[in-house]
């Protein structure tokens, strides 16, 4: 029997923490549950949202339909001569299967070490960090095709991954729902210790386990831990801006942070709201975290109109100063439909017209 709560309070179901309902909280551990979601006669017209943890989003009012919590679960090892095969469950919890894998003598994850979520969720914006991301360990990606309600199955270059991209935010979006992914790690491991901070934090010769516990050490000290003070990570996108605007911006800044992108230039959004001199602006309860001005945190019972606040002004604020339209990285889900900031705002002031 599956775990039905009507008029679900979801503080606990993601990581902002704040205070927002939906109409049904549902907890799916097996693929039949998802079908008979998917099936459910009273359900059929409501809006359905898969969940994770919750560490990417951020209800910005009522959820009128259901709330689905991913719990999946299951692990399995394959290997062939030159690699070991994971095939994890969507519900599994990312951190711990990295931290497992690693125990475990296969290597090629610790540099994903310590980013909150399910291992079902990881493909959706190709999580990255510390110079490695999902799509380059990723297999396959198997997701329950919500038209059809059968199972079916993407190779990693059919998944079109980007930075924070994927074919599951495009053509996919509200049409999938990932039940399991499958892990390609090479048996002949490479160390990629290129990310600086990385760099000074390892003595001697890299190991997988010196790696992992570098990453968790740098992240601990900048990112805001969730179970103190909610936050979603980096609220916002590093922007991909032309090397001609680069080159100008750099003229007026020259301690401006960015990498080559391609034909591009990725500028680190946390240098551009750092230099605004945002660090610390608050609104009611949420405010730019002190730490890492990418973070908007809840530092006191914020709830979802402070966070968009923030936001906003952080957003007005960058595209004066330098001509930049930061894009957020978080996922906004309103009473029906995913939604964002422009809308959000730009339908605001155009009721008050
Ligand atoms: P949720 O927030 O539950 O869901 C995210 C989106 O995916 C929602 O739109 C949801 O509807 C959809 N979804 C969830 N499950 C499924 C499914 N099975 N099928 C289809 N759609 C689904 N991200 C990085 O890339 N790198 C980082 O370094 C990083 N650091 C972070 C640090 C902190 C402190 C926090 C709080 C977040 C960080 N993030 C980072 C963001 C977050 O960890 C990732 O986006 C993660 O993959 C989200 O997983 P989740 O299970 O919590 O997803
Ligand atoms: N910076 C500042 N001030 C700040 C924050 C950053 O000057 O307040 C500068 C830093 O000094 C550094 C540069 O900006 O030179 C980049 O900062 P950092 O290394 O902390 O990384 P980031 O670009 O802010 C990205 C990801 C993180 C990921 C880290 C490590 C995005 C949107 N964010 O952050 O992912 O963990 O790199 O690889 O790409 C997430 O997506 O939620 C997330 C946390």
């Amino acid at each position: 029997m599956m775990h039905v709560t009507p008029q679900a309070e979801l503080s606990s179901y993601h990581t902002f923490s704040i205070k927002a309902h939906c109409d049904f909280l549902v907890e799916a551990t097996s693929l039949d549950d998802l079908i008979q979601i998917y099936t459910h006669s009273e359900w059929k017209n409501l809006p359905k949202l898969p969940l994770g943890t919750g560490s990417n989003m951020l209800f910005t009012e009522h959820f009128a339909g259901v709330a689905i919590l991913n719990r999946l679960k299951g692990r399995e090892i394959k290997e062939d001569e030159q690699h070991f095969l994971l095939e994890v469950a969507a519900g599994e919890d990312w951190p711990s299967l990295v931290e497992w894998a690693v125990d475990k003598g296969m290597f090629g994850l610790e540099n994903l070490a310590l980013i909150p979520g399910c291992a079902g969720t990881a493909p959706i914006q190709n999580i990255g960090a510390y110079g490695i991301e999902f799509k380059d360990v990723c297999d396959f990606v198997e997701y329950l095709d919500l038209e059809s309600l059968t199972l079916k199955r993407l190779s990693c270059n059919e998944c079109y991954f980007a930075y924070r991209d994927s074919i599951f935010k495009q053509q996919l979006s509200g049409k999938a729902l990932i039940t399991k992914v499958g892990l390609k790690l090479s048996k002949v491991w490479t160390p990629k210790t290129a990310y600086g901070a990385l760099q000074q934090l390892i003595e001697g010769e890299p190991s997988a386990r010196k790696i992992f516990d570098a990453v968790c050490q740098v992240r601990r000290s900048k990112l805001p831990d969730p179970k103190v003070m909610g936050n979603a990570g980096s609220f916002f996108k590093n922007p991909v801006i032309p090397t001609a605007q680069f080159t100008e911006l750099q003229k007026r800044y020259p301690n401006i942070v960015g990498y080559p992108a391609g034909e591009q230039m990725k500028v680190a959004a946390g240098w551009l709201i750092d230099n605004a001199g945002l660090k610390g602006y608050t609104h009611g309860g949420a405010r730019v975290h002190a730490q890492q001005a990418l973070v908007i945190v809840n530092f006191n019972q914020a709830v979802a109109t402070d966070v968009l606040a923030v936001a906003w002004h952080v957003r007005e604020t960058i595209l004066q100063k330098y001509q930049i339209e930061l894009e957020h990285e978080v996922r906004f889900m309103g009473s029906k439909q995913e939604t964002n900031l422009v809308s959000l705002f730009q339908g605001a002031s155009n009721e008050r017209l």
